[in-house]
């Protein structure tokens, strides 16, 4: 089979992008950066316009990023007033709860949204919120999540959203860290007919967390839930009364936006900042260009609200264009695994985008649940979060796009805020597993462990040269930690903790994550955040977690641990402890594999050796490479014969 999917003429004659107009516009875009970026922010509205489009530097000794900085403007006049009145009675919003009752589905429309979003606006502003002060942000799924965001950036505030898979544990320090005010939260929220007790969570975050001196409940489910007066309000009773104009606060191009705490390879997750001007230029700019949107389209992302992945394409990306889209709070397996295919069906999706792991597993139901659906609507697939598996892409292609839609394979991160590499799609010839191509005025570089830059067919890590106005531009903080992680390793280039491969037709392939994080299932996980929670367990001494290859997940979290002395191994502990971490940090931080480990193998230095960890964890046991440096030899034979036994059990 070929393996190169080209672009359907009939596609490239009215796309935004086609492969002429994409050579010369990322020549030009290289050529002439600032040019190329000046014209992109003019799809915004600016109160004061920039003079000067960039001030960057990837010098760890000086870093500087700073995009059309004496420009001020206000996030929310881009995204919501300014698509009044033409399209007051669109809907902005097509939102499907869990369930699948009448209760369980609304639209809000433009002029509903830019209303919530000026009351919500006035609410918070009573509550004492201004300019530059933190909202933490704990809701499902619901279209209160869009407008809390919005009603935030209106009077300049910053919002950190907390995915609602969180536990309290987990969003308690992210509150702290944040210095939050004020808390927004709804009383339930509801996901494969399951509760997540949502406010009973956040009650027990604000009651380690004082900063937080109110909390605005969404009345979801409409169960009742504590309440404490005075320091709690019902957001539908404070919005009804709240006045319904709300002036924008004007803001700096480099004033922060938001806020979002993402995994990386010491134990606290660390909240990257990202400003107001340069992100909304990337992400309204490359959202219409990426997924080809043409007005009148409905765009759906899956990804819950608490990943940057729906920060700048299901929220920013939409809004900045005036697009209607989906909102769907559920899960792809439930009531049963047609679900998502049926929500296609319903609202007439043009352009989907999801993560391979969900793909993955509905890949496992077959193709009768597809079947029952009419999924002729799509025109555009898109991928993020991990690697796709050819396998998985082909099917993706073939069963969900009926072969005629093209997938754009989005690679970026938290960090750079928007897209990097994309076969933008009327562009880009598709190649199954890669990201393909630079996005515009980006300069993807693979370097190996030396810093040596490799061109050509060429595997390393990856880096990017030269800023671009959507990249984070600090860690809350702790702006050293920025500076060491990204810019340090390779200077003058972007690290980005990831592998890649150019291949002979300059298309890049992402290998994963060459640090100390997992992408299990798309989501990021430090190690030693997990290794933290395994050793807070009382009957713990020590632990190593690493990533091993899962067949669903992409990768799973394989943890080593040691037990204090005189505690013994067993099932009901191995159980506890995996209950233990769940409740620390969210379900999402699943142990697959626990095993016990009487000593870690380190070297002399003390320094747990995890590049053998992750080789028995792959179930490799042949090529270990150097293994003078290993304090004790016997360790790591007792752990490779734990690992033996293990898989002799688990085969018979
Ligand atoms: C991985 C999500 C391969 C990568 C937008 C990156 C990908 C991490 C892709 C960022 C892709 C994201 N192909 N790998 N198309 N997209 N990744 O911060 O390891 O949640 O570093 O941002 O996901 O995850 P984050």
């Amino acid at each position: 089979m070929s393996d190169i999917y080209p672009v359907p003429p009939d596609f490239a004659a009215r796309a935004h992008v086609d492969a002429a107009a994409y050579d010369r516009l990322y020549r030009q875009s290289l050529d002439d950066n600032d040019g190329f970026w000046r014209e992109q922010a003019a799809a915004l509205d600016w109160i004061r316009p920039f003079t000067q489009v960039s001030d960057t530097k990837f010098d760890p000794a000086d870093l500087r990023i700073r995009w059309f900085a004496d420009g001020t403007l206000n996030a929310s006049v881009n995204c919501v007033d300014r698509h009044l009145p033409a399209k007051a009675d669109k809907p902005a919003i097509l939102w499907q709860g869990d369930g699948e009752g009448e209760s369980e589905s609304r639209s809000v429309t433009w002029g509903e949204l830019a209303d919530k979003v000026n009351r919500l606006a006035n609410v918070l502003k009573g509550l004492g919120v201004a300019k530059g002060d933190v909202v933490t942000i704990y809701l499902p799924v619901i279209p209160e999540v869009m407008v809390a965001m919005m009603a935030c950036v209106r009077l300049g505030a910053v919002h950190s959203v907390v995915f609602s898979g969180f536990s309290a544990e987990a969003l308690a320090n992210r509150i702290e860290d944040a210095g939050a005010k004020v808390l927004i939260t709804a009383d339930e929220g509801h996901r494969g007919g399951r509760v997540v007790p949502l406010k009973h969570n956040a009650d027990a975050a604000v009651a380690a967390q004082p900063s937080i001196r109110h909390v605005v409940v969404v009345r979801r489910s409409g169960a009742s839930v504590p309440f404490t007066p005075g320091r709690d309000l019902w957001y539908d009773e404070a919005v009804a009364a709240a006045e319904p104009w709300c002036p924008p606060v004007e803001v700096g191009a480099e004033d922060p936006l938001f806020i979002l705490y993402t995994s990386g390879s010491t134990g606290k997750p660390k909240g990257l900042v990202h400003t107001t001007g340069g992100y909304l230029v990337h992400a309204g700019t490359s959202w219409r260009v990426i997924f080809d949107w043409h007005e009148g389209e409905v765009f759906w992302c899956t990804a819950d609200v608490g990943w940057v992945t729906a920060h700048t394409y299901k929220i920013y990306g939409p809004l900045l264009n005036g697009a209607t889209s989906v909102m769907f709070e559920g899960v792809p397996t439930w009531p049963d695994s047609s679900r998502w295919w049926s929500i296609i069906e319903r609202y007439r999706v043009n352009i989907f985008y999801t993560a391979p792991t969900a793909l993955r597993s509905l890949m496992r139901e077959g193709e009768a649940p597809v079947q029952r659906h009419d999924l002729s609507s799509l025109r555009v697939l898109g991928s993020v979060g991990e690697p796709i598996n050819p396998e998985a892409w082909r099917w993706y292609h073939s069963v969900i796009g009926g072969g005629r839609c093209p997938i754009v394979d989005t690679y970026w991160q938290t960090e750079t805020g928007a897209v990097l590499l994309v076969p933008i799609p009327g562009a880009v010839a598709n190649k199954p597993g890669m990201a393909a191509k630079p996005y515009f005025g980006i300069r993807p570089v693979v370097v190996d462990a030396a810093g040596t830059r490799l061109d050509g067919v060429a595997e390393g890590n990856m880096c990017f040269e030269g800023s671009w106005p959507g990249q984070a531009r600090t860690i809350l903080h702790d702006h050293e930690r920025f500076v060491l992680t990204y810019f340090a390793p390779y200077p003058g280039l972007f690290f980005t903790g990831d592998g890649g491969r150019r291949d002979e037709d300059g298309y890049f392939r992402i290998t994963g994550r060459v640090d100390d994080v997992i992408n299990v299932s798309g989501h990021r996980l430090g190690t030693v955040e997990l290794e933290s929670a395994i050793s807070s367990h009382p009957a713990v001494a020590e632990s190593a977690v690493v990533g091993f290859p899962h067949d669903l997940k992409g990768q799973g979290v394989f943890a080593y641990v040691t037990l204090k002395e005189n505690i013994d191994e067993s099932e009901a502990l191995r159980r506890e402890i995996v209950d233990w971490v769940r409740a620390r940090i969210g379900a999402i931080a699943s142990l697959d594999v626990v095993q016990w480990a009487p000593s870690l193998p380190k070297n002399r230095a003390g320094k747990i050796l995890r590049r053998i960890l992750a080789k028995v964890a792959a179930n490799d046991f042949e090529n270990f490479g150097d293994t003078s440096t290993v304090a004790d030899p016997a360790i790591v034979g007792d752990i490779v014969l734990r690992r033996k036994q293990t898989l002799e059990r688990e085969s018979s």
